[in-house]
């Protein structure tokens, strides 16, 4: 079974593997604000590497040390790499790579660069990957409830034979291990698959599927702000993701009326079968053979036209439009 640490015993033996460390976190951005800020609170030396643009604004008026990336990671031992993944093989070619001190260490909260080698750190740089499983306020937020939240975590180059030390103790600072919280243990091979098969097969689809929806009941002369409110607007889907959360993605049912838990498990099952299964393990093959990384990249160095043309598609259905009616009377949104 996979190791999923809960307590350290001694947190003191981490913290001191972390004494005298200056901490880079490079990218102010969703992760990179709630990281710094966390670290910062459980007494580490942060300071933030970043361009200059808005998100150094922020940076400088929460109090932190600001630099260019370059200097930012010269002067510093553990890199936090928090720009968009897109980004990253750039930034760390050019910038990065040239200023890292021998037995510094990298980290990263994906595992996508590293995993498909877009990214290769020198031999005698440690790498881990502290992927949260959670997404950048809510970590703040839980840090600041004195809660903790899960990340997959991995060491993937070990220099100087204390990565996974390392590993531990900038979890301790994050507030990983506050109450509830866990370190999974995994490699960057299985966060990339987990993560990018997820975005590829049930969260996409949910989408269509509530547009389906939407589609059927609207022909049948239901409302669309009914419908709309029935889907995803009345809150009702978040306090369902909680309850599985909490309680488990069957066991949520008890909450729902008989009709309901019968209607969900006789018919929830028709639309799901082999052939479904069959298409995930196709995407999960295209990732795991790097296929969809190309496709990708080949996506972003083209002008991004599928990307803006799916969603312009996605935007011009007459859904959207009973969903801006909708938001407005109920003073929501943008
Ligand atoms: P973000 O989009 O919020 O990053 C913004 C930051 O990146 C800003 O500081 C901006 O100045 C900097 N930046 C953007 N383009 C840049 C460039 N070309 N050169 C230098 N800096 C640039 O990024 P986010 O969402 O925080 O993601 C960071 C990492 O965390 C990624 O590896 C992502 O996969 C991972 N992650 C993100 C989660 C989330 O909640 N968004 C959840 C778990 C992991």
């Amino acid at each position: 079974m996979t190791e999923i640490i809960t307590r350290v015993e001694d947190e003191s033996v981490y913290r001191a593997q972390l004494s005298g460390k200056k901490i880079a976190v490079i990218g102010y951005g969703n992760q990179g604000r709630s990281q710094a800020l966390n670290m910062r609170d459980s007494g580490l030396d942060v300071i933030v590497g970043n361009p200059r643009d808005s998100y150094l604004k922020t940076a400088t008026e929460d109090g932190f040390q600001v630099k260019g990336i370059s200097e930012a990671v010269a002067e510093s031992d553990i890199i936090f790499y928090l720009i968009p993944d897109e980004v990253q093989k750039d930034v760390f070619d050019n910038q990065i790579a040239p200023n890292l001190k021998k037995g510094s260490t990298v980290v990263f909260a994906s595992g996508y660069n590293y995993f498909y080698g877009y990214i290769k750190p020198d031999d005698d740089i440690d790498v881990i990957m502290i992927a949260p499983r959670m997404i950048g306020w809510g970590l703040r937020d839980m840090y600041l409830k004195d809660q903790g939240f899960p990340v997959l975590a991995a060491v993937g180059s070990d220099h100087t034979g204390k990565a996974l030390e390392t590993m531990t103790g900038l979890c301790i600072a994050l507030g990983v291990l506050k109450k509830s919280g866990s370190i999974v243990m995994s490699s960057f091979k299985e966060e990339t698959l987990l993560d990018l098969l997820t975005e590829q097969s049930w969260a996409g689809s949910i989408l269509y599927t509530f547009r389906a929806y939407y589609e059927v009941v609207t022909e049948l002369g239901c409302s669309p702000e009914a419908a709309i409110l029935e889907m995803y607007a009345s809150g009702e889907l978040a306090e369902i993701a909680d309850s599985m959360k909490n309680i488990g993605l069957f066991r949520q049912l008890r909450t729902h009326s008989h009709t309901s838990q019968y209607g969900q498990l006789t018919r929830g099952q028709e639309y799901i079968g082999e052939a479904t299964k069959e298409l995930m393990r196709k995407n999960a093959g295209k990732i795991l053979d790097g296929t969809f990384a190309r496709e990708w990249t080949n996506e972003q160095q083209t002008g991004q036209v599928v990307l803006n043309r799916t969603m312009q598609e996605a935007k011009s259905h007459p859904m959207e439009a009973a969903e801006h009616k909708l938001y407005k009377i109920l003073q929501r949104g943008e």
